[in-house]
């Protein structure tokens, strides 16, 4: 029986840049107000009619959601197992939804893709980034976003921001503060190397925040976004 030499997805044509839509991420540490600005820019591209699509990691389709369980609410999971856990439910994302929708021409927002795994898992936990760096690449089939915005914020104010809001630590966020500042500083160290990954200010009021969100898209994508600051 002959095997195909490598999946569809795996095919030069179909690594890189997505072919039409937009892949936006947003990133950051604990209390950074990440998924409060993916709402926000959710919302104000709604206003301006274009089809979005907007996800979240990890999870984000019904396998993605059960892996998610297993990894934020289970005892212990191996730093190498949860690595391999969150790029599994990234597979299954890229393939069954963002794929799907960068090809219809949709913007796609995810709250978190590829840098988390590498400042988390990559920094935070140990393992390399140059080896989840190649782990990712095999998972999404080589897929990257067209543009990452790191919203930074000193781990204190992510602590304090979390607790005024009175979250509960889940088992990643209860890894505790030394892990956490090595998650803070291995993503500016990674935007720094990174020209798809711009950094903004996340101390500031949600309100700024969103405005240089929008500020920086309209100047990347005058073509997408057309309408200035909105
Ligand atoms: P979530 O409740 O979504 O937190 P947040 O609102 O901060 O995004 O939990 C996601 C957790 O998973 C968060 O602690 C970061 C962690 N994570 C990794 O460690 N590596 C990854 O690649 C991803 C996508 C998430």
């Amino acid at each position: 029986m002959s095997m195909p030499v490598a999946a569809a997805t795996d095919s030069p044509a179909s690594r890189g840049r997505a072919a039409r839509g937009l892949f936006i991420v947003l990133e950051g540490p604990e209390g950074s107000g990440k998924t409060t600005q993916v709402g926000r820019l959710v919302a104000w591209l709604a206003t301006l009619g274009i089809p979005t699509l907007r996800v979240r990691e990890p999870g984000g389709t019904a396998a993605g959601e059960e892996i998610r369980r297993v990894l934020l609410d289970s005892g212990h999971v191996p730093p190498r197992a949860e690595l391999l856990l969150l790029l599994a439910a990234r597979a299954i994302l890229v393939e069954e939804k963002i794929r799907p929708a960068l090809e219809a021409g949709t913007v796609v927002v995810a709250d978190r893709y590829t840098l988390s795994s590498l400042a988390y898992q990559g920094y935070g936990r140990g393992l390399g980034a140059e080896r989840v760096e190649e782990l990712d690449d095999f998972a999404t089939g080589g897929l990257r976003p067209d543009l990452t915005v790191l919203l930074d914020v000193p781990v204190e104010v992510g602590e304090a921001r979390r607790r005024a809001a009175g979250l509960v630590d889940d088992r990643i966020e209860q890894a505790g503060r030394e892990f956490h500042r090595r998650v803070v500083e291995a993503y500016r160290l990674l935007a720094q190397s990174r020209p798809d990954v711009v950094v903004v200010d996340g101390t500031g009021p949600v309100d700024e925040v969103e405005r240089a969100v929008r500020r920086l898209l309209t100047r990347a994508f005058p073509e997408t976004f057309p309408c200035g600051e909105g």
